[in-house]
């Protein structure tokens, strides 16, 4: 079929032939946007340096108002939250954008972090700290290219991942996110996630996802408290909470160490084909990166030379000032692309036309910036792609990405003691008696971001908990028995007991903690069941390390799984010992812990010398 033949087709899957640019198919991708840049006008352009959270769009809104892209933030679901209502929902904005006069694709973008996790059935895999722990960039590569899989079957193009954070003080509500707080294995490990998601060189070949990764830069540096209130802000209360304390705060570093720790891993993603990146909340010495001209035109796009498109975070340019009319001047010029308007778009679009009629943004700037973007929509074959169709949906969830997050699972535990040999642990042994509210809820297994943008607790999607990959690993003569609060029998003396530990889920800066004791719940039922046992277990799922120096002694072994996602059976086919544990810690695991930077030194030593350094683990 020629272009012209498709074009007169009304149900052509094909996108984007309303256009002439059809007819320059096999041009190359700078003529494509040169010719289509050139016959843009500034409502259009404007449209295409707007990204505008599903919620906020009413049908017609993308068509009217030449929207770029749309996102579903932290917990954006369809009302149907299954991979159909997905990909219903992301096609009807995919096609409202292409009955636009010029047809300009949207990117649609998601938080999908630890695989599309925020579709009810998908695969969770492991959250970066555990990926960080196997420190084994083939699997990661595995991952990233099994999540892309998943993502662009329910219609979605881009992810805001991988965050290669480089977290320096665990307190951080984020640490999760980071793979480490080691920023080579960060590079290595956030450049193959870039290249799982992208498929490797070509961005247009099918299947791929366009990676971000983010927070540039210096999001992992920030120092505690410095944490500002935005008190003009006051259509997202949840962005100025004050809880708040580390997160989007202030990174006092000198240059050097700016670049020596939180630049390399953008260095290493860009040269593993990244081509969108997000800006930080953060402020580097008290200036806002979204309104740091040098960071981000003269060091990222002028000196590292990144030729693709920056966004912005969400609504992070309005704290930037006071006065919106500011936040986007300055945000624009000093080199933002593409602008994270989660509600008020009709406000930005309004500022950003009159900044340029009053010449305080310049026209060249607009054409840069519109330019990066249809260079990377382009790129990713946008314009030429078919609509996603109901048959990848069984992508999600597949029997093949389960078995993946189970190794990746399997190589993330960390090993922290083994008195005794405990485990491997028998299959046949005739009793196991199993506690810890943790022990049977995929929700906290899975942590924040999945499903909603804080995480929940319970059963909220499915997937296998610790309590059923025990059952299912044992023999058939054991008897497994479950208490969630470790209440058992006084004449119970089991041969095995196996407590869970957790930290409740959470995001961003909800989840900034002074003191990163376990909860006392969980330290009283380890007490009980230790007397209930002769050998006792401890399984911790968090996101980061907990202090534990007190209660190690209480249980012959201790394991960090992180937050491993959907598929629990990694672990126990580490206790039973089908597969030996691996897996190194990312970050060191301090003795003590209160009050403000006390003991979170990267390398402490004497009083604060950590309880184990990075890259401890037993084999
Ligand atoms: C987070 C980003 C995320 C964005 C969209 C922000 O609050 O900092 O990591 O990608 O929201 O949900
Ligand atoms: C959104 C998240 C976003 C956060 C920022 C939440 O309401 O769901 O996507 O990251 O606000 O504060």
């Amino acid at each position: 079929m020629n272009p012209e033949e498709m074009r007169s087709k009304p149900n052509s899957k094909k996108r984007s032939l309303a256009n002439s640019d059809s007819l320059l198919m096999t041009s190359p991708i700078s003529e494509r946007v040169e010719n289509l840049l050139g016959r843009m006008t500034l409502e259009e352009k404007v449209g295409q340096m707007t990204q505008v959270e599903k919620d906020s769009l009413p049908a017609g809104a993308v068509k009217r108002y030449f929207i770029g892209s749309v996102l579903s933030g932290g917990g954006g679901n369809p009302v149907n939250n299954t991979p159909a209502g997905w990909l219903e929902m992301s096609s009807t904005f995919e096609k409202e954008a292409l009955e636009t006069r010029l047809g300009i694709p949207i990117l649609y973008g998601v938080d999908a972090v630890h695989g599309h996790s925020h579709v009810v059935g998908a695969t969770v895999f492991p959250h970066n700290i555990g990926l960080g722990a196997s420190r084994d960039p083939d699997l990661v590569k595995r991952v990233a290219g099994a999540t892309a899989l998943e993502i662009g079957a329910t219609g979605v193009h881009w992810t805001f991942a991988p965050c290669v954070a480089v977290p320096q003080d665990i307190r951080w509500g984020r640490t999760y996110e980071g793979f480490s707080e080691d920023a080579e294995l960060v590079a290595t490990l956030g450049a193959a996630y870039v290249s799982g998601l992208q498929r490797g060189e070509d961005l247009g070949s099918p299947g791929t996802i366009l990676a971000c990764p983010k927070h540039y830069l210096g999001d992992g540096g920030t120092t505690w408290g410095t944490t500002l209130p935005y008190p003009w802000i006051t259509d997202n209360p949840q962005g100025v909470n004050p809880r708040y304390k580390i997160d989007q705060g202030d990174t006092q570093i000198s240059e050097a160490q700016l670049r020596e720790i939180h630049l390399k891993p953008y260095i290493a993603a860009i040269t593993a084909g990244a081509r969108t990146i997000m800006v930080s909340f953060s402020s580097w010495n008290g200036v806002k990166s979204h309104a740091n001209h040098y960071l981000l035109t003269d060091l990222l796009k002028g000196e590292i030379g990144f030729s693709g498109f920056l966004v912005s975070d969400w609504q992070a340019i309005d704290q930037i000032d006071a006065d919106y009319y500011k936040c986007v001047t300055e945000s624009i010029n000093a080199g933002m692309d593409m602008i994270m308007v989660p509600f008020n778009y009709l406000r930005f679009i309004e500022n950003l036309k009159r900044a340029i009629d009053h010449g305080d943004v310049p026209a060249s700037r607009i054409d840069d910036a519109v330019r990066r973007i249809l260079t990377v929509k382009f790129e990713l074959g946008l314009f030429d792609r078919k609509f996603a169709e109901e048959s990848g949906l069984e992508n999600l969830g597949s029997e093949d990405h389960r078995l993946l997050a189970r190794e990746a699972v399997r190589k993330s535990l960390v090993l922290l003691k083994n008195d005794h040999h405990t485990i491997p642990l028998d299959k046949s042994v005739p009793q196991i008696i199993l506690a810890g509210t943790a022990a049977d809820n995929i929700g906290i297994q899975c942590g924040g971001w999945t499903i909603e943008w804080q995480g929940c607790a319970g059963d909220i999607t499915p997937g296998t908990s610790l309590l059923e990959a025990v059952q299912q690993a044992v023999s058939m003569e054991t008897i497994v028995q479950y208490d969630e609060m470790g209440f058992f029998a006084d004449d119970i003396q089991a041969e095995v007991g196996i407590v869970c530990m957790h930290e409740i889920p959470y995001a961003e800066g909800v989840g900034d903690r002074a003191e990163l004791t376990l909860n006392v719940e969980d330290v009283n039922l380890l007490k009980r069941v230790r007397n209930r046992c002769q050998k006792l277990v401890v399984i911790i799922f968090s996101g980061r390390p907990l202090i534990i120096t007190e209660q190690l002694p209480l249980a012959d072994t201790w394991l960090a799984a992180w937050l491993p996602g959907t598929e629990a059976q990694g672990i126990t086919d580490v206790i039973f010992g089908d597969y030996p544990p691996v897996g190194r810690l990312p970050y060191e695991w301090p003795r003590s812990g209160s009050g403000p930077n006390q003991i979170f030194e990267p390398t402490g030593t004497g009083d604060i010398a950590p309880l184990f350094p990075v890259g401890y683990g037993l084999h």
